[in-house]
């Protein structure tokens, strides 16, 4: 595995972030992250600015993976990678992205959850893939399934995961980390509860070891 997955990996759990004000909260919400033992955070494009959230995370949290999520175009990734970000993820699976990334040296996570997707992801030589949404394209169960034909690939879920479902999915070796916006809600980041964040990024590192305990 690159060294990103690895890191990416090891922590088990990507936060899936919209941030609508990035000046006032993003250095706090990194810090909250990286105090609950989190210190990863896929910062989306529902919300403009995302680069700026990028930029302003790490210079806040130099040592914590910051990246992009719902990168649909080149030049959001041109965006995130001048703003210092560390890897780009896409809902869906789009050539052109891929391959421009890779062009750009940036680790890239495009969403696939059929045997096509799968397919093309094969040929771009990549290692992990994102599978949304998760929950409601089949689960654990069809990525199970598709792990068949392809083990090659270890998926970071992300779509309906939370602290009900996250154990089940961390305890699969086909899981490379989980991703989900449950401890980043817009409510607890509008009334900046950043100590809940820090309590629910503690609770999930706990799950990420009692899944990967060996029995
Ligand atoms: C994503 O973009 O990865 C998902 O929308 C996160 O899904 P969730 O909000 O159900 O965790």
């Amino acid at each position: 595995m690159t060294e990103m997955n690895k890191r990416i990996s090891a922590i088990g759990v990507v936060p899936v972030i919209k941030l609508n004000h990035p000046e006032r909260d993003a250095a706090a919400l990194g810090k909250a992250l990286c105090a609950g033992g989190v210190p990863v955070a896929e910062i989306t494009f529902r919300a403009a600015g995302a680069d700026t959230a990028i930029r302003l995370m790490k210079e806040a949290c130099p040592d914590m993976l910051v990246g992009a999520g719902t990168v649909t175009n080149t030049a959001q990734i041109d965006a995130v990678i001048a703003a210092g970000g560390d890897f780009i993820v896409s809902p869906g699976f789009d050539p052109e992205l891929v391959a421009y990334a890779q062009e750009k040296g940036v680790p890239i996570y495009p969403g696939c959850t059929t045997a096509s997707e799968y397919h093309q992801a094969l040929k771009f030589g990549l290692e992990v893939i994102k599978f949304f949404p998760a929950e409601q394209s089949g689960g654990l169960a069809k990525i199970k399934a598709l792990s068949g034909p392809f083990p090659m690939f270890k998926v970071m879920p992300t779509g309906g995961i939370s602290l009900k479902n996250l154990k089940e999915y961390l305890a699969s070796p086909i899981i490379a980390a989980c991703g989900g916006s449950y401890m980043v809600t817009a409510e607890l980041i509008d009334s900046n509860k950043w100590d809940e964040i820090t309590e629910l990024c503690r609770k999930s590192v706990e799950i990420v070891k009692e899944a990967r305990r060996p029995s």
